[in-house]
């Protein structure tokens, strides 16, 4: 089967299919999500802290975001692939076009994600019109946090008010589809009931039309707890922390590896390098 386009996407919405998206950021991660079938992968700017190691997705930059693109577009070949434009990288129209080229051209992807609400239609509207996919992103918007801080966003009816009008402003200037992070359950489902375009809820309840996971969250990739909007479908974590400690041991006391790892010679080799 070929890769899912924008039309495919839209037309589960149409369907009332939900769509299952999930962030992943190399080859071996983007092979196994194409094993199980994901529909859509983000290729998501929390690689900042998931994968570098870092305390937000401030500190990523347009060439990181191209590395992990790149990766991910090796792995994948049926699902759709949208890519995070980083923090301030699309702080005008030029920089955004800018940030749009090197990341397509150079990253591979089908769409872009950019963060915020009505100040930037005039950007998607610019990238659109040059033929580049937008995903827009409301709510809790990490980039954002210094300012908004890490906590649930619109609950009080002006905010909510202000959420659906960036909603209908980002469809309105050509979006495909727009994250709904960490809002209210019953504002994500009137977002999805009052605009086309699907919307993609992460902690905004099962009315969107789709839902987006971090891959480390779903997956149980590190120690403790993950935010209080994710599922941990499995505990990988513990799995590889099992599997190498076990592999430290045997090698520890000598029981790996054994012939079955090994590569033998003809004794008289051996005779002759001894003699
Ligand atoms: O960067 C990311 O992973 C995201 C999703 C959580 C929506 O933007
Ligand atoms: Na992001």
């Amino acid at each position: 089967m070929r890769r899912m386009t924008l039309a495919d996407f839209q037309k589960m919405k149409d369907e009332g299919r939900p769509i299952a998206m999930v962030t992943a950021y190399d080859y071996a991660s983007a092979l196994i999500a194409e094993q199980a079938g994901v529909p859509a992968i983000l290729v998501g700017d929390s690689l900042g802290m998931v994968m570098q190691g870092q305390d937000t997705t401030l500190p990523v930059r347009v060439e990181d975001m191209i590395y992990h693109a790149r990766m991910v577009m090796r792995g994948s070949r049926k699902a759709l692939v949208v890519v995070d434009l980083p923090f301030l990288s699309y702080a005008t129209e030029q920089d955004a076009v800018d940030a749009a080229r090197r990341v397509m051209q150079e990253g591979g992807g089908q769409a872009l994600k950019l963060e915020g609400g009505r100040e930037i239609v005039p950007i998607v509207q610019r990238l659109t019109a040059m033929g580049v996919p937008v995903m827009g992103h409301l709510g809790l918007t990490p980039q954002a946090q210094h300012q908004i801080g890490l906590r649930a966003q619109a609950k009080e009816v002006r905010a909510a008010r202000k959420l659906l009008d960036d909603a209908r402003a980002l469809e309105e200037a050509g979006a495909f589809g727009i994250v709904l992070e960490v809002i209210p359950a019953d504002l994500a489902a009137l977002v999805s009931k009052e605009v086309r375009i699907p919307t993609i809820g992460i902690g905004a309840g099962a009315g969107c039309d789709g839902q987006v996971q971090v891959w480390h969250d779903v997956l149980g990739l590190f120690e403790g707890k993950s935010p209080r909007h994710a599922h941990r479908f499995a505990e990988i974590g513990a799995q590889m922390v099992g599997a190498l400690s076990h592999y430290v041991k045997q090698v520890e006391e000598g029981s790996f590896p054994t012939k079955a790892q090994s590569v033998s010679m003809a004794p008289d080799i051996l005779a002759a390098l001894t003699a």
